[in-house]
């Protein structure tokens, strides 16, 4: 498995494959893998000859207080876990070579609407970031398959309004989330946590499942928000939202709508930002949530 570094170099070594008729496909990613990140790997190598994985720290979908200085950048070992997993080519550049004009000048690619909620409210400017980056990597890999995580539920939604928008044609995969054992989302941020945030971050997948049953037996969501953002604050973290949304729009749900939801949650706990989702299953068995003090996690639910 080789690195590239420079649009050229993919070009050509993506030119020899097609000429020997390859389908291609592509993970981007920030670098700093984990497990979820190789399931994309693995997922996209059984559905393609050749799987290309960008490492790229993207600058222009960090807001001015985020974190990118300190995103954690591990390249080598990066490269030893894609090797393992069967990647064909690393694609690593640098901020120059992917905004030649300064990430001030870029062409910038907006996608309207579904961009807007959520992390768009918290976030301003990321999807647009998201969506410059992602398009300069289609143009250059031009994928047949391009794979993504579903943790990042509304960026999923945004690259799949892009490629129908702009008519490419790429077929994009969501992959599903990868959980540590005791239910929190893998993430490269989760390394900014200590061992008793770990522990206690659980929590969030814990709500999500307990969402998930409120809103199947019938609970009216503004209330399943409310106690889920409640349980969430009093377990210490800060809850930018707990909500259910309809899973294609992100829009709230009708009056009465059970079918085509998810619940979504952002939560800081410390100095570090998390987010995870959980597309509501109305035949999931019942799980319910109920609000009480100092808890512990895996007290919160009961089975009924
Ligand atoms: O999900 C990510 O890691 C990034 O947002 C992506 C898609 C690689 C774009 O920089």
């Amino acid at each position: 498995m080789d690195t590239v570094a420079t649009a050229v170099e993919l070009r050509a070594r993506i030119a020899a494959w097609r000429h020997e008729g390859a389908r291609v496909g592509l993970v981007p990613t920030m670098g700093n893998l984990h497990e979820g990140h190789f399931s994309l790997i693995d997922l996209c190598r059984r559905q393609v000859d050749r799987v290309i994985a960008s490492v790229f720290v993207n600058p222009t979908q960090f807001g001015p207080n985020e974190d990118f200085a300190r995103y954690p950048r591990t390249l080598a070992q990066d490269q030893a876990g894609l090797a393992a997993h069967g990647c064909d080519l690393v694609f690593a550049p640098t901020v120059e070579e992917m905004y030649p004009f300064g990430v001030d000048q870029t062409v910038r690619v907006e996608v309207p609407v579904v961009s807007a909620p959520l992390e768009g409210e918290r976030r301003p400017g990321h999807f647009a970031g998201v969506a410059t980056v992602v398009t300069k990597l289609f143009n250059l890999v031009q994928p047949d398959v391009a794979v993504f995580g579903r943790k990042d539920y509304q960026q999923l939604l945004v690259i799949e309004r892009l490629v129908r928008d702009l008519r490419l044609p790429i077929e994009i995969v969501g992959a599903p989330i990868v959980r540590e054992a005791n239910g929190l989302a893998m993430s490269s941020r989760n390394q900014y946590l200590s061992a008793e945030e770990r522990d206690r971050a659980s929590l969030i997948h814990s709500v999500l499942l307990g969402m998930q049953g409120e809103v199947n037996v019938g609970r009216p969501i503004a209330e399943v928000e409310r106690l889920a953002a409640s349980i969430l604050e009093k377990a210490g973290f800060v809850a930018d939202y707990a909500v259910v949304r309809s899973a294609q729009t992100l829009l709230e749900p009708a009056v009465g709508q059970r079918d085509g939801l998810i619940s979504l949650i952002a939560a800081r706990l410390g100095k570090t930002r998390l987010i995870d989702n959980m597309p509501i299953d109305p035949n999931a068995p019942i799980r319910r949530l109920f609000e009480a003090n100092h808890v512990p996690p895996t007290n919160l639910l009961t089975n009924l």
